[in-house]
This record gives structure tokens, sequence and C-alpha cells, in this order.
């Protein structure tokens, strides 16, 4: 992989801004009466939106991580999916809603669910904030989704390539061999 590459802008901080709003939206709606809600974001890439997502829920909200090894430094997935770390909350009986950053072949999320869903929580729903349709190989219930994009390898608002650009306020398309 060339260490050599540009960010092409693709969805701006306003737009990201504007479409969480409507999505905390429905996640106040859906879960409205709720005793508890646990956040549970899949570290790193889901750092910065379930930051921003937690900020408009008007909900009794917990928030919790797990994180899922999947891509290491290459851009092509592993289907090989492990835990590297647990949840730290109880969620037997609890609404669980998971915060993932980019759902693209879907093995992470199918790997996460399925351990979740051992714990039997009393809803367990996902909000993705990118979802790349076209790299599907298993299928995943996403109640929510931010925004469908391409098949093109992102950076930017705690996506990372190779554990860069993570800072970026909005999310942008590497070109690889650019400038
Ligand atoms: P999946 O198991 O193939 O669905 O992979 C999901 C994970 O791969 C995401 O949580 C991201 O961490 C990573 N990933 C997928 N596409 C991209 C991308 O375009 N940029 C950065 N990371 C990505
Ligand atoms: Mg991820």
């Amino acid at each position: 992989m060339s260490d050599s590459y540009s960010v092409r802008p693709l969805i701006t901080a306003q737009q990201i801004e504007e479409r969480i709003d409507v999505l905390a939206d429905q996640i106040n709606d859906h879960f409205e009466g709720t005793e508890k809600l646990v956040v549970v974001g899949l570290l790193r890439g889901s750092f910065v939106f379930i930051a921003d997502l937690v900020r408009r829920l008007d909900l009794p909200v917990e928030v919790d991580f797990i994180e899922a090894s999947s891509y290491g430094n290459e851009t092509e997935s592993s289907r090989e999916v492990r835990i590297l770390k647990d949840l730290r909350s109880p969620i037997e009986g609890r609404d669980v809603l998971v915060v993932e950053d980019i759902v693209d072949t879907g093995h992470t999320l199918k790997h996460v669910l399925r351990l979740l869903a051992t714990h039997k929580p009393n809803r367990l729903e996902v909000c993705a904030l990118l979802s790349k349709p076209s790299r599907r190989e298993v299928e995943i219930r996403a109640r929510w989704t931010g925004f469908e994009i391409p098949d093109e390898f992102v950076v930017g608002y705690g996506i990372d390539y190779a554990q860069r650009n993570r800072n970026l306020p909005y999310i942008g398309a590497v070109e690889f061999g650019g400038d």
C-alpha cells in the first residue's frame, strides 16, 4: 500500500451534524420510556460519532465500548473477528444500541451482535454512521444508517487509515498515489 495519499472530501461536517440530528430524533422516539439505554460503541472508529450522538439523546443513557479486531493496518477485511475488549455493563434485560462507524462486509457487526444477543438484552438495535451496501457479504439489520456510500476507503470523523486521519472533522475518500 502506498504511503502517499490524499483525502477527497465526501461528507461535510455540517452534513454529518444535520444527519445526526435526524437519527437522534428517531432514536429518542424509538426508545421513549426506556428505563436505561446502553449505548455500545465499537472502538475505535465510532468514538467521535458516539460522542456527538449521545449528546443529542434525551434518554437515560449508559455508555460502554467493545473493541473487535477487523482490519489491522490493511484495507482488506479479515473475516476473522476477535473481541479485544469486552463490555463492562451487564446488558441482560436492557435496551442496547450498538454504534458502529462503517458497515462494510458486515462480518464485524454480525459477530458482535451474536455475542451481545447471548447476554439476552431486551432490545438490540444498530446505528451505523456509514454503510457500503455493495461490499456486504453477510446480512446486517441496522435500524439506523447515517449515509450509504460507494465502495471507497474513507477516513475522518473518527475513522482511520492505518491509525491516521481520525481527527478530520469531515469524511473523505482516500486517493492512493495522490499528491
Ligand atoms: P466489516 O466487518 O467488513 O463490516 O468491517 C467493518 C470495519 O472495518 C469498520 O468498523 C471499520 O473499522 C473498518 N472499515 C471498513 N471500511 C472502512 C473504510 O472505508 N475506512 C476505514 N475503516 C473501514
Ligand atoms: Mg470499526
